[in-house]
């Protein structure tokens, strides 16, 4: 068998921290009101000089080194992002150019908040078909930039940021299949009929403007609890895997409450969910790697455990991924 096995992580975030505090300064909100409906307490905030390319490239460069590699090693960098830097050329060319990766193919992938699973599940179906053998996935993002700073129900839900996986293609004797690292399943979803429960009033080809986030956050929720339990199962199902097998979940970090919710169905202890929408909040394609680095470096997540990834965002698009680290 062969698996595109994880070989390092890596995480950039903005020099700056806003608390909730500090957003209750400028909106009418409070610190209880943000901890108790989301569970977040501070996001990063990009600067001047900080965009989705240079919290990209950090991360990528950690992810990198990590992996004992050299940007030299890199076939192909798959980059997702719902806020590129500019409209074309795409992020990963310009993470392609500052890491100085000079025999990687590079190119982004729009799923927003899914937007990591997507790229991990497209990394790996380039390695399966031989189009390279070492992959740097990077989910980032500056949600910062296209909030409506009035608009209280979504501003104080997002954070910017960038985490990074290295992936290699290696293979395995047949009767490894259980113990044998890397990515065993991914399964992605989309449903465009609610395209309008979240979204971004802008674009090139219609306003020619960026435009700002809008979100029906009561019934995004109603939908991400249903559609994030059916992708787990889904995947535990072809797998052959129990929900108990699992060592560790790494969701997208979009509210506490979605997290807790979709362990209670799936029958997951919370303990084993992964959790950093305290510091990050939500970072749309960025939280699943940025949460799996934290976990992976402070020594929670070991090799050989069972990992599942999951996520769900705009579109909506959703989608699952079990590996073994
Ligand atoms: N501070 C204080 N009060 C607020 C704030 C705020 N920041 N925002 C809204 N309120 C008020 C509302 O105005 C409302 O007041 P009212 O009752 O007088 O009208 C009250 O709080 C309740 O508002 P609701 O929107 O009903 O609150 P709810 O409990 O649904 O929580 C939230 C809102 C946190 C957005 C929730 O719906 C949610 O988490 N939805 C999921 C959205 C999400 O995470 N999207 C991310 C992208 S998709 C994804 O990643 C899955």
């Amino acid at each position: 068998i062969r698996r595109s096995v994880l070989l390092g992580t890596g995480s950039g975030l903005p020099a700056r921290v806003v608390t909730n505090a500090d957003l209750a300064t400028q909106i009418e909100t409070s610190d209880d009101w943000i901890v108790d409906r989301t569970g977040i307490r501070q996001r990063y905030i990009a600067g001047e000089g900080e965009t989705t390319a240079t919290l990209a490239t950090d991360a990528g460069r950690k992810a990198i080194e990590a992996a004992g590699l050299t940007p030299d090693d890199i076939d192909v960098i798959v980059l997702a992002t719902a806020t590129p830097d500019q409209t074309f050329p795409s992020t990963a060319s310009k993470v392609q150019s500052a890491l100085g990766c000079k025999q990687a193919y590079a190119f982004d992938v729009a799923a927003v908040c899914s937007g990591f699973l997507y790229a991990l599940g497209t990394a790996d179906a380039l390695l399966h078909r031989g189009m390279g053998k070492r992959a740097l996935v990077i989910g980032a993002e500056t949600f910062s930039r296209i909030l409506d700073w009035e608009d209280r129900t979504t501003c104080v839900l997002f954070g910017d940021g960038a985490g990074a996986m290295v992936l290699e293609l290696r293979e395995f004797p047949a009767d490894q299949a259980d113990t044998a690292p890397g990515i065993i399943a991914t399964k992605l979803h989309t449903d465009g009929e609610h395209n309008c429960l979240l979204y971004v009033d802008g674009g090139p080809s219609t306003t020619q403007t960026v435009g700002k986030l809008r979100m029906k956050g009561r019934e995004v929720f109603r939908h991400a609890v249903v559609n994030l339990a059916d992708v787990l199962t889904e995947v535990l199902s072809e797998t052959g895997y129990a929900a108990t097998d699992i060592d560790w979940v790494v969701p997208h970090q979009a509210n506490a409450r979605i997290l807790d919710a979709t362990a209670k169905k799936l029958g997951l202890p919370v303990e084993r969910m992964v959790k950093t929408v305290d510091i990050h909040a939500n970072t749309s394609a960025a939280s699943v790697p940025l949460a799996f680095d934290v976990a992976f470096r402070d020594g929670r997540i070991k090799s050989g455990d069972l990992v599942m990834l999951e996520a769900m965002g705009g579109g909506f698009t959703w989608g699952a991924s079990l590996l073994r680290a």
